[in-house]
């Protein structure tokens, strides 16, 4: 299944083409996943939640020891891909690799490369159904937690998932905690009390999961699998997504509950009323 080609911003040019807009073929990026990303939602309105966004990208970039991107740089990539489009909903993602680099895990020599790409997305409709894999996120990787361009783990985990029948692949860690699902976070319900993974257990910092802790008083707390299949109501997030109400997990049954419904319209008004929160 292939989609749309987006529009694409490469340091500065806007290509009419995205058949046009390629990279070297030893970019760091592309040699050794020496990059890093985020991924954001596209409405009518705009992109949401640029600043965070650019904020996560610049930790990542300092983690994998890149410099940071300028994020006047970033923000005129994204004006620039979205001027003028021919859709209302989308997923636009930036890239930032260490440029041109060895063709080893020798660091790059750069400069690094700023990449701004914006497509039309599918808004997710229905409640979801996930499956857990039989792979573990390691909490003491050194880029656990990290948005980096070696995303094939993540390609092969929701490839089992749609095998599987489910639409997310969700990874408990090392320690027999749950995770994250390969694009999004969870988030479980028991009674009033809504709980989601903390970032020790190694999920990704989830700009959608700090919205939803902000904004409905979820904790976060560590679990273990049969624990947290034990839940009343299920939900991930995530930039596409927003909050997703899960009604099947391995062979368990969810509902779409009240507490989950709430929480995905606070998410929603707010998101409208602040689309670039602080
Ligand atoms: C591994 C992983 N976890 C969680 C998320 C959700 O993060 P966000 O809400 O910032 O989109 C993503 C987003 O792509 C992700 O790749």
């Amino acid at each position: 299944m292939s989609e749309a080609r987006p529009r694409v911003w490469i340091d500065g040019t806007l290509y009419a083409d995205a058949a046009d807009a390629t990279v070297p073929a030893d970019d760091h990026g592309l040699v050794a996943g020496d990059g890093v990303f985020e991924t954001l939602k596209i409405e009518p309105w705009g992109a949401f939640a640029i600043g965070r966004h650019v904020r996560r990208l610049e930790n990542s970039a300092k983690v994998l020891g890149l410099p940071t991107p300028e994020e006047s740089a970033v923000r005129e990539g994204i004006a620039a891909v979205l001027a003028g489009r021919d859709f209302e909903f989308g997923r636009l993602r930036i890239t930032w690799t260490g440029g041109i680099g060895p063709l080893s895990s020798n660091a790059a020599y750069g400069p690094p490369r700023l990449i701004v790409a914006a497509g039309p997305a599918a808004r997710t409709s229905e409640p979801g159904r996930i499956v857990t894999v039989p792979w573990t996120r390691n909490p003491d990787d050194p880029l656990s937690g990290i948005k980096t361009t070696s995303y094939a783990g993540n390609v092969r985990a929701l490839a089992y998932a749609h095998d599987h029948g489910a639409g997310e692949a969700l990874f408990c860690n090392t320690r027999g905690q749950v995770c994250e699902a390969s694009g999004s976070n969870i988030f479980l319900v028991f009674g009033d009390r809504v709980i989601t993974p903390t970032l020790a257990a190694g999920p990704l910092a989830g700009i959608t999961r700090a919205c939803v802790i902000e904004q409905s008083g979820a904790v976060e707390e560590d679990i273990d699998l049969a624990a947290a299949q034990r839940a009343d109501e299920v939900f991930l997030t995530g930039s596409l997504r927003d909050v997703h109400p899960i009604v099947a997990w391995d062979e368990h049954s969810y509902p779409v509950g009240p507490v989950t419904a709430a929480i995905a319209e606070e998410f929603a008004r707010r998101s409208v009323d602040e689309p670039d929160p602080a």
